[in-house]
């Protein structure tokens, strides 16, 4: 396949998934899938990945979310080949994207999929960065808020362990969430790039976190 029409596919493929993102909640519209695709290919590039699987696997992996559809995991990977067989991609290519967008998703931090690939690495690390650093901070006071969530409360510690349905269930302060899931995530990247990207994201939210209970305590 050549340069030109894999730059076409990409295109074609950012027109479709705005298309299906319109209308998409703050956590997975457009904007957060534009951003781990931009995060995807910084990543592919310094790690031996397909690109193009890379690309087309960022740019799909959130058009149909399991939260959304009654915890049917399956209605993303079928939009997503059904897509890519419009354009009459190879069969293994579309396989491998239909994968990425199966296993990507987070699932409260404890589950474990069968399948693996480099390129899922890539797209699975792209989705953990946007979580994380200043976007991540921003992404989770904005979902607290959504939520109308307080922001912190001493009194409600974090709750550690939580499987996948406490995860979805917990109504706890924004700062909580820090500690169940954001300041965990640099220890579960999976590629070094990812890995590098995630230390500098996940030091710049600890001294935020820190210093936002400092300033809450009226110590700075
Ligand atoms: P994903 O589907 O990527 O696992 P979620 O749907 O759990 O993500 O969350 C989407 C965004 O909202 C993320 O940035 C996440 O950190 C944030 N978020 C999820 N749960 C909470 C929470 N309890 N408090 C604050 N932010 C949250
Ligand atoms: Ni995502």
């Amino acid at each position: 396949m050549d340069d030109s029409l894999r730059l076409e596919t990409v295109e074609k493929t950012v027109l479709f998934v705005k298309k299906e993102l319109s209308g998409a909640e703050g956590g997975h519209d457009w904007e957060h899938t534009y951003r781990v695709w931009r995060n995807a290919c910084s990543i592919a590039k310094e790690e031996e990945a397909d690109l193009f699987v890379v690309e087309l696997g960022a740019l799909l992996h959130d058009i149909a979310d399991p939260k959304f559809h009654d915890g049917d995991e399956n209605i993303g990977p079928e939009k997503a080949g059904g897509f890519l067989r419009s354009l009459a991609l190879d069969d293994d290519i579309i396989e491998k994207v239909k994968a990425i967008v199966l296993h990507v998703s987070f699932k409260g931090g404890n589950y474990k999929s069968g399948y693996n690939s480099r390129e899922l690495d890539v797209v699975r690390d792209a989705d953990r960065l946007d979580a994380i650093g200043a976007i991540g901070i921003a992404r989770a006071f904005n979902y607290g808020g959504f939520k109308n969530r307080s922001m912190y409360d001493p009194e409600m510690p974090p709750r550690l362990n939580m499987g996948p349905k406490e995860y979805r269930a917990n109504t706890g302060p924004t700062i909580n969430h820090f500690y169940e899931k954001l300041l965990r995530l640099k220890d579960m990247m999976n590629t070094n790039t990812g890995k590098r990207m995630a230390e500098e994201r996940h030091r710049f939210m600890e001294g935020f976190v820190e210093r936002f209970i400092d300033e809450w305590e009226g110590r700075k």
